[in-house]
């Protein structure tokens, strides 16, 4: 590729990259959600509405089985266990990874306190990927800024043992949570009570546990989200969340995704981020899409810049 192919690639963003979906591009399939409604643009609060994946077949036992025996064998950086907690408090706490034979551990989930993560199933199984993409286009019928694409986006199941708790985190793009089996209690709290360096620091270390929890942001408290099996819950950008499990083994699944606009804000952040640690400080970034897209195409900018000098962007 020349270096003026890569220069406008770079500043217009052009390029495609893994997790990059296009949302118009395939037949709909489905429909895998009831009750959702237009929307002119995403959502700063968490909203709920119906699914249609309890019954699917690829949340059947064997299937979920078959799924996990692939990811230990195939792709075991994307599979994560963890010894999680059924105590009241330390939902502000980060659960201790270990190790176990997924299979073994999924089959005694219900006496065995674990919480199964594997990561990007869309790379693991073409079946599971199909899902992913159906879900997106889906979504994208009523969200209007999914479309004509998301990206960096991912599916996440998430299998977890009766009572346990997620810490307290915030993630670093919009996702819809999925409720297959079990019940779970989310409380999400409002991205913008998370300050302008926390969200930097998210987005540079993509580290879920950065944003700390404080009395503080209780006050930027939603409702809490009941989600039984059946339900969906649209979870916002950068909105703290923890989550505390029902009396039942859960099976849940998370796809997550940026827009053109929200993975402009996040390189926006970024640039903040980088001027920071030179010194400088800059103005927060706001909302205006202008103003948003000047500082993301900066930060290409400075990015190919660096790239040309032979430096890491
Ligand atoms: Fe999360």
């Amino acid at each position: 590729m020349s270096v003026f192919s890569d220069l406008r690639l770079r500043l217009l963003g052009g390029r495609s990259r893994p997790g990059d979906v296009d949302t118009g591009a395939m037949a709909h399939v489905g429909p895998h959600f009831d009750g959702l409604t237009a929307r002119d643009v995403v959502p700063d609060a968490p909203f709920v509405f119906r699914n249609q994946l309890t019954e699917h077949p690829l949340f059947t036992d064997e299937r979920l089985e078959w799924l996990l025996d692939r990811a230990r064998r195939r792709s075991p950086e994307l599979l994560e266990i963890r010894e999680v907690s059924t105590d009241a408090l330390p939902g502000y706490g980060r659960a201790r990874r270990v190790d176990g034979e997924p299979v073994a551990v999924f089959r005694a989930l219900a006496t065995c306190p674990r919480w199964i993560n594997v990561q990007h199933i869309e790379r693991i199984d073409s079946d599971f990927a199909d899902l992913y993409r159906e879900i997106l286009c889906e979504l994208a019928q009523s969200i209007a800024p999914m479309r004509p694409r998301v990206l960096d986006s991912g599916a996440f199941l998430i299998l977890s043992s009766p009572s346990v708790q997620v810490h307290f985190h915030a993630d670093p793009d919009q996702s819809v949570l999925s409720q297959i089996r079990g019940h779970k209690r989310v409380y999400v709290y409002a991205a913008s009570a998370v300050s302008e360096l926390e969200l930097e620091a998210l987005v540079r270390t993509e580290d879920q546990g950065v944003i700390p929890w404080s009395s503080r942001i209780e006050r930027a408290a939603f409702p809490a989200v009941d989600l039984h099996a059946g339900e969906s819950a649209f979870l916002p950008i950068y909105a703290p969340h923890r989550v505390e499990n029902g009396p039942e083994v859960s099976v849940s699944l998370s796809v997550g995704f940026h827009t053109g606009m929200s993975r402009r804000r996040k390189l926006a952040l970024l640039l903040n981020d980088r001027l920071r640690g030179r010194g400088v400080t800059p103005p927060r970034v706001g909302q205006g899409a202008v103003e948003v897209g000047v500082r993301a195409a900066l930060l290409r900018g400075w990015n190919l810049s660096r790239r040309l000098r032979g430096r890491p962007s």
